[in-house]
């Protein structure tokens, strides 16, 4: 299975959930579960031996910057941290020149930063695979994480609502591409003025063949029978000004026992952390029993493994 996958996947960016199909999502997870069960088996899998990646970071982070440097370490490969402010990007030197000169050193680079269309640019002038590790637009590893740890909380997609309740941000725009794709229906709760971009909603209604992809202001209507509930901070990194005006705004948006009461009784929650506990969610639902947070935590390592082997 490797050899056919890894025919398909190599040498590609992975900048958007708009660069992978449902069924190439699907093969990631299913990639990942596997090595996963390797690592607990105690089996090395070394399929970037010798490989190098570069990891620019424009923002802070710390299941990113982990789970990618440990995901090169368990594959036979080394990753490098490169903090943006002490690259000479931060002195002026393009984008562009940067990706071509970490073209000769390195074979595939993660960048976090601002803005997406950085990230294309980087990608557009880089030889090598470039991963976005966030932006402002998306987070696009971060919900093959979640995905899997849906998957083995579920055992499948079809079928299965998830309900977003909070800002229509980031995290939100690549759960808003990736549900219809695999097939699970997407009812997002935000507060007036925090939607998510129509143009991310109407990329994720064209993707949607079966499923639902729905945009609403009432956090019970989208919790209302939902299989995974999913909340993320209220003020992300780079709105930090905003953070009191915010929490005034979002207090009806809380993940709490009485929202969930509206979920089916078998829901779990995730959240991609950090969590802002007493904000966006309570301390009973992130600590409770349908809490799969940590699994989503360590999941990153395992899609992260996966998608470097793919790619790299
Ligand atoms: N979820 C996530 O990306 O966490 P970090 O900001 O710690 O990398
Ligand atoms: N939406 C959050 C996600 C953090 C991983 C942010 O951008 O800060």
């Amino acid at each position: 299975m490797f050899a056919s996958l890894r025919k398909r996947f190599h040498g590609r960016d992975f900048l958007s959930i708009h660069d992978v199909t449902g069924e190439e999502i699907k093969a990631i997870i299913q990639f990942a579960v596997e090595l996963k069960e390797g690592v607990r088996r105690g089996e090395s899998h070394t399929f970037c031996d010798g490989k190098t990646l570069a990891m620019i970071f424009q923002k802070p982070s710390t299941r990113t910057r982990v789970s990618f440097e440990v995901a090169m370490y368990h594959l036979g490969g080394y990753a490098l941290f490169l903090s943006a402010q002490d690259l000479q990007l931060g002195r002026g030197e393009t984008i562009g020149d940067t990706a071509r000169v970490l073209s000769r050193y390195v074979d595939a680079i993660m960048i976090r930063t601002f803005s997406q269309r950085d990230v294309e640019e980087l990608a557009a002038a880089a030889t090598v695979p470039v991963i976005n590790g966030l932006t402002d637009w998306e987070h696009p590893c971060q919900i093959l994480a979640d995905l899997m740890t849906v998957w083995e909380a579920k055992g499948r997609f079809e079928g299965l609502k998830l309900a977003y309740v909070g800002d229509g941000n980031n995290v939100c725009h690549s759960l808003l591409l990736a549900c219809p794709r695999v097939g699970m229906d997407i009812v997002v709760a935000t507060p007036p003025g925090y939607a998510p971009h129509p143009e991310i909603v109407a990329a994720a209604v064209r993707a949607a063949e079966r499923s639902r992809v729905e945009v609403v202001q009432d956090p019970v209507a989208a919790v209302r029978e939902a299989d995974v509930v999913v909340t993320d901070v209220w003020a992300s990194m780079g709105k930090e000004a905003e953070h009191g005006d915010r929490v005034r705004v979002f207090r009806p948006y809380q993940v709490n026992s009485a929202l969930v009461s509206h979920a089916r009784p078998d829901f779990v929650f995730l959240h991609c952390l950090p969590a802002h506990r007493g904000e966006e969610v309570t301390d009973e639902i992130i600590d409770g029993p349908a809490s799969r947070v940590w699994d989503e935590a360590e999941n990153r390592l395992h899609v992260q493994k996966a998608l470097l082997a793919l790619l790299l």
